[in-house]
């Protein structure tokens, strides 16, 4: 299985996958030389991630692909699964089950300015229950904050109130927050405690096994890769601060890769 995303938001979906499907081996491609996706053009992520997919067959036999990244599967998926024979998941802003969900009707939708902007998002807003209003925030500094807390540094709580401030003016604040982004899944607590009521959260992962779990199974039986490997596009300070993170992953190899 190769599961792909800039930074380290597709690692709690690599989590959440191994927990539930045991013995799967996979290849984790961080493509920190693109991160942030959230500020790029639809065409630069499809020709990107056409490039991921390729780079990573051409070298090591993969069965599956999983795009851990709200940005590039609203934007790219449709011509990934053109463009390649393999199966491929991604994830995408669960707004029918936040609809499910909410009490107050105020929905909040939290992602990346590009999956924001998508023509599949803004389809999906546009074609909204009545009943519902959502609120979105598309936003690219809240990836980068993840990826600074992973890495143990201090996020300042004034810095989570700006991104949300909007939300946070409404005299009715949205009881139902769509994490439209995977690298905001850690950071459900401190967004939880900028606000005064509790939070429902959608993080649409179990998307990637009600879609995609016929998919991982069979890969169980069929893996040809025996190994688990990390690999990144760029070699730098801030993605070695990572390795010790990457110790509950158990790779067995952490490389670089030339992403051209
Ligand atoms: N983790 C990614 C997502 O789910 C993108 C973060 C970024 O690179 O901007 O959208």
């Amino acid at each position: 299985m190769l599961i792909f995303d800039s930074g380290i938001g597709g690692l709690s979906i690599l989590k959440y996958i191994k927990d539930k499907i045991k013995n799967v081996h996979y290849i984790y491609m961080l493509d920190n030389e693109a991160f942030p996706y959230g500020n790029k053009t639809e065409l630069f992520i499809i020709e990107r991630s056409i490039k991921i997919i390729n780079i990573v067959k051409k070298n090591y036999p993969i069965n599956v692909v999983v795009i851990a990244c709200n940005t590039a599967s609203t934007t790219a998926l449709y011509y990934l699964r053109k463009q390649f024979k393999l199966p491929i998941i991604g994830i995408f802003p669960e707004i029918q089950k936040a609809e499910k969900v909410t009490k107050n009707n105020i929905i909040g939708l939290v992602a990346t300015s590009t999956t924001i902007y998508s023509s599949y998002i803004q389809k999906q807003l546009n074609q909204k229950c009545i009943h519902t209003n959502i609120k979105t925030i598309a936003t690219n500094h809240l990836a980068l904050i993840a990826e600074k807390k992973i890495r143990g540094f201090n996020i300042p709580r004034i810095d989570l109130e700006y991104i949300f401030k909007d939300w946070m003016n409404l005299s009715i604040k949205p009881d139902t927050i769509i994490l439209g982004c995977t690298h905001f899944l850690s950071l459900k607590k401190e967004i939880q405690r900028i606000f005064n009521q509790s939070i429902f959260f959608i993080d649409s992962k179990e998307q990637i096994l009600s879609e995609g779990k016929d998919w991982l199974y069979q890969l169980q039986l069929n893996q040809k890769n025996q190994k688990n490997i990390f690999l990144y596009s760029k070699k730098n300070k801030t993605v070695q601060q990572l390795f010790c993170y990457l110790k509950e992953y158990n790779f067995q190899q952490i490389k670089n890769i030339n992403v051209r």
